[in-house]
């Protein structure tokens, strides 16, 4: 659709998460006009979910090589060392920054950062804040930053598409808005550099610890502008997720690393500790080699899900350490101080994304991205604990630094016009698409795949786009644009090229468990799958 309304700045951040809005504070600090467009509210998204914490060589004896060390392992030999080393190099200062913004850690009676541990880390270097509370924190202090500056921000704006200028370059972005005052509708705003941070897509699957608006959005605005994205196989499952059900769909509650960190046991419906034996780390383990520990005992007893066990806390450790995790407990009527709480993976984590480069450049001049979205290189087959939220505060500033480098070039594009035709170029998804999608993927690309299970994912999610296009070409029909169709047709978009991409890749590496190929194949599979779609087709 046309946009109705229009704004120009230097920088439009899209996304207000750690990445976002530490791109946007920095740009801003760099003098440079930024605008802040998010789907919801700014403090809504996955960084207020974090709990565990942010890793960083902060503690006595720990250093960045050791750092990268446990991030290099985790990824299982598809990370980009050069990533990874400007990651945990730039780590310990970039915290401090952001603790200088106004972000407050726990911290000992003498003043020192309070440091937990977390799987495959060999130390103890994540910090943490209000216990088990660090991505309510963070997110509480950047967005206080964002508006004691005064800055521009538009909430309720679901990004729909890049806009380029003759030469392919970034010209901004189109954006739907609603409830927003003047800027209600369809709209644009024109800026010669864009920076993603949209976030992931947990939501592709039923059950997620991710919140409902983490759809894929800016992995489908990548792809359909031509960028590059990577490692989309690579989604990680969070080992440790509060049960509910079978059936339970949408966010579920996280029951964080950090309480195995603290020394909480996995163990099964007999009491038996079964990662003990499994690995050097045993619960500690990278995430990868947990969540399979959990499922094959999940397979071997036919049980539903496993345990995590902490009585030993004692009540006053919950409530000061975890509060948050003890309260979610509670309200579904399971006590940890009394008794062990039933876990079971879930999905977590888009490990890949857009692809960039060490500046957080993507491949269309002038769109950048941070975060989850990127796919920057530093957690290749499988993130390593607690990295994500450094990970989205040490690019946003590369980014920030890069676009304000190049301000020079930093000229007003002339968007090329939209496509104007009397229908959209893709069919949009009617809002129960969403759905069909998410039990597609839960069966077909879940934490266990194999070739026969993604093919049939493959197929429901080729019938579903068919059906759409059908209907489109049939008569015209196109379900009523709105948050919820365009959240379904992202969804759509990046479910198909990550069942795409677990097909290709035939083997088994970190989070990528093929059950029909259990083997780790470095001579055929050191290496990373990359998709380009033809900026024309969806
Ligand atoms: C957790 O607290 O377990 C989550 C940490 C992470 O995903 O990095």
């Amino acid at each position: 659709p046309a946009p109705g309304w229009s704004i120009a700045a230097d920088v439009v951040v899209v996304g207000s998460g750690v990445a976002g809005l530490t791109a946007a504070l920095r740009c801003e600090a760099a003098g440079l006009t930024t605008v802040v467009v998010t789907k919801a509210r700014l403090d809504d998204g996955s960084t207020r979910w974090a709990q565990g914490g942010i890793a960083a060589a902060l503690g006595d004896g720990d250093s960045p090589e050791q750092h990268l060390d446990d991030t290099l392992v985790a990824g299982a030999g598809l990370c980009d060392e050069e990533a990874v080393r400007i990651l945990v190099t730039e780590g310990p200062d970039a915290v401090r920054r952001l603790i200088a913004t106004g972000a407050r850690f726990d911290e000992s009676a003498e003043g020192a950062l309070e440091l937990t541990r977390e799987g495959g880390h060999h130390r103890r270097r994540i910090a943490h804040a209000g216990g088990d509370a660090t991505g309510a924190e963070i997110s509480r202090a950047l967005v206080e930053a964002v508006r004691a500056r005064g800055m521009r921000t538009i909430e309720n704006a679901l990004v729909l598409d890049l806009l380029t200028d003759a030469d392919g370059r970034t010209a901004g972005v189109t954006l739907h808005v609603m409830g927003e005052g003047q800027h209600d509708g369809v709209g644009a705003v024109h800026a010669p550099a864009v920076v993603l941070a949209t976030g992931g897509m947990g939501q592709v699957f039923s059950a997620t610890t991710n919140p409902a608006v983490s759809t894929g959005d800016g992995v489908a605005l990548a792809l359909r502008a031509g960028a590059e994205v990577s490692d989309l196989e690579f989604v990680q499952f969070h080992p440790t997720v509060l049960f509910l059900g079978p059936e339970a769909e949408g966010q579920q509650p996280l029951v964080s690393e950090a309480v195995r960190g603290e020394g909480a046991h996995l163990v099964d419906a007999d009491g038996v500790r079964f990662m003990a034996g499994q690995h050097e780390l045993a619960e500690l383990a990278p995430r990868d080699i947990v969540a399979k520990g959990i499922m094959r005992r999940m397979q071997e007893q036919d049980a539903e899900h496993m345990y995590l066990d902490a009585r030993h806390f004692g009540a006053e450790m919950w409530e000061h350490r975890f509060p948050t995790i003890l309260a979610a407990c509670r309200a579904h009527g399971i006590d940890p101080v009394t008794e062990p709480v039933p876990v079971a993976p879930a999905a977590h984590y888009a490990s890949g994304g857009v692809r960039t480069d060490s500046h957080g450049r993507t491949t269309v001049p002038g769109l950048y991205a941070c975060g989850e979205v990127a796919c920057t290189g530093v957690h290749g087959a499988n993130r390593l604990a607690s990295n994500s939220l450094l990970e989205g505060l040490v690019y946003a500033e590369r980014i920030a630094a890069d676009i304000a480098g190049g301000r020079s070039t930093l000229r007003a594009r002339v968007p090329q016009p939209l496509p104007q035709s009397d229908r959209p170029a893709h069919p949009l998804l009617p809002p129960e698409a969403r759905f069909a999608i998410q039990r597609a993927m839960t069966r077909g690309a879940g934490v266990l795949r194999s070739a026969a299970s993604l093919a049939e994912a493959a197929d429901r999610l080729h019938h579903l786009h068919a059906e759409a296009r059908d209907a489109l070409d049939e008569n015209g029909k196109t379900a009523e644009p709105g948050v919820d169709t365009w959240e379904a047709t992202n969804l759509l978009c990046v479910a198909r090229v990550l069942v795409a991409a677990a097909l290709r890749r035939e083997e088994t590496r970190g989070c990528h468990w093929r059950e029909d190929r259990p083997e780790r194949d470095d001579a055929a599979w050191r290496r990373h799958i990359v998709v380009r779609l033809n900026p024309d087709r969806s």
